[in-house]
Formats: structure tokens, C-alpha cells, sequence
């Protein structure tokens, strides 16, 4: 099949500092995934175009983009599910530094900002490890599985609107320690999304949640965080 394929552009250091898209027809096969149509113009066509990926299955996060308006991984899009006319731009929010490369040091920065590692100094008395129930286990589940790609935190209206909202992916990554029976930090935790930028700032909007690629129910997952700094953690 013939896919139309238009392409952001942008970079200032080679003259090119007003976007502007690339086309292209490309052959492609409705199985090929939008990440191969990049590979194949970057490749064949114009090795100049930029992007970010490694994995290529899901897993690193590393190649959200906007695909036909909406945040997707361009590894896990098939030609098939997008149609033939494909549109890539990169993901909102940032600054761009180059086609679809963005500066992703504000998405990490609120990211470090809410401590996202397991605070717990007490060594058990066995001196073996520190053991939790499946249901224990089971109240953060979700939210281990985000990859940190920033599909949700770049489609988020708030974030784009105030950028001292540290984003959703940012409380998805809290909450996934907050609930952790074993960690003591939870209350900092809270302190610090109870800020004028932290998760009062989410109106429940949903973008977060359709956009997340491993299906976290991102949005619900705020909510849990919201209720905690009200009514405290329970374990
Ligand atoms: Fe990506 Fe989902 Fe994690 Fe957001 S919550 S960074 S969309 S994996
Ligand atoms: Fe934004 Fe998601 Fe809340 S899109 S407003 S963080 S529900
Ligand atoms: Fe790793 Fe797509 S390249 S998630």
C-alpha cells in the first residue's frame, strides 16, 4: 500500500528554524510499524531526520511522538490501525530541539522532584527481606508499569497551559511508592504533590489515561493520590 507520510521538521542549527513538514509516499505494508517508515526515510531518504528510539518494542519509551494528532509510541503503531495519510509531529508541552527530539529535562526534573524510589532505612530483624502480601503488592500494580515515556504528561491540557504542573506521569511515579507498604516516605511524598503544582492541579481531563501506552489508569491513579493527601495513606 502507498502511505502518504508528512513529517515535522525543525532545526535551527542548519537553517531550518520556522517548522515545517516533509512528504513522502513510501511502499509500505499495512503490518509495518510507524517507527519503520521513519527508519526507512531516515535511511534511504534524508539521514538528517531525528528521533529517538532503541527498544523498538514498547519497552524503553524513548519514541513517543504524535501520530495523526494523538500520543502514541511510534513502535507499537502498525500502518494498518493509522490509515495511509500518517502525520508525525513530536509530543507537546516541551521545547523541540530538533524534528520530533524534545527537551525532556522538565518531564525529568518533576519526575525527581517526588523522591521515585523506595525510602526505608530499618533493616528487618531476620536481616532478610522486607516482605509484603500479594494484596500488599497488588494496591501499586499499575503504576509499575510505566516506562516514562511522556505520552500522558504531553497531552495533558494543564500541563500545557502552566508548566509548574509537575504532569501526570510524575504523580503515576509517587503514587507507585506511596502505596508501597514498604516504603517510609510517603507523607513527604504527599507534601510535596499537595504544592501549588502538584495533583490539585489535574482536572481530570482523561488525555493522560488514553494516551498512556501500557493502559495505567493514570487518571484514577491522580485521584488515589488526591484522596491520600486528604484522608492519609492506607496500606
Ligand atoms: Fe508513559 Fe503511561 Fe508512564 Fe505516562 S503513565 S509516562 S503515558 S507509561
Ligand atoms: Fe491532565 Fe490527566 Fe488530569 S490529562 S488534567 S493529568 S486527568
Ligand atoms: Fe522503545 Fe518505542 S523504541 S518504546
Amino acid at each position: 500500500m502507498l502511505v502518504y507520510l508528512k513529517i515535522y521538521r525543525y532545526n535551527p542549527e542548519a537553517g531550518r528554524n520556522v517548522p515545517s513538514f516533509d512528504t513522502y509516499n513510501i511502499d509500505a505494508h499495512p503490518t509495518d510499524r510507524v517507527l519503520d517508515l521513519l527508519e526507512h526515510v531516515k535511511g534511504n531518504i534524508d539521514g538528517t531526520l531525528s528521533f529517538r528510539r532503541s527498544c523498538a518494542h514498547g519497552v524503553c519509551g524513548s519514541d513517543a511522538m504524535r501520530i495523526n494528532g494523538r500520543n502514541m509510541l511510534a513502535c507499537k503503531v502498525l500502518v494498518k490501525d493509522v490509515g495511509t495519510e500518517i502525520t508525525v509531529e513530536p509530543i507537546l508541552g516541551l521545547p523541540v530541539l530538533k524534528d520530533m527530539i524534545v527537551d525532556m529535562n522538565p518531564f525529568f526534573n518533576s519526575y525527581k522532584a517526588v523522591m521515585p524510589y523506595l525510602v526505608n532505612d530499618d533493616v528487618p530483624a531476620d536481616g532478610k527481606e522486607r516482605l509484603q502480601s500479594p494484596e500488599q503488592r497488588e494496591r501499586f500494580d499499575d503504576t509499575t508499569k510505566c516506562i516514562m515515556c511522556a505520552a500522558c504528561t504531553t497531552s495533558c491540557p494543564v500541563f500545557w497551559a502552566d508548566d509548574q504542573y509537575v504532569g501526570p506521569a510524575a504523580i503515576v511515579n509517587a503514587h507507585r511508592f506511596i502505596f508501597d507498604s514498604r516504603d517510609q516516605a510517603g507523607a513527604q511524598r504527599l507534601q510535596i504533590l499537595s504544592d501549588h503544582g502538584g495533583a490539585f492541579r489535574c482536572r481530570t481531563a482523561f488525555n493522560c489515561t488514553e494516551a498512556c501506552p501500557r493502559e495505567i489508569h493514570v487518571t484514577q491513579a491522580i485521584a488515589e493520590v488526591k484522596n491520600a493527601i486528604i484522608g492519609g495513606i492506607e496500606h
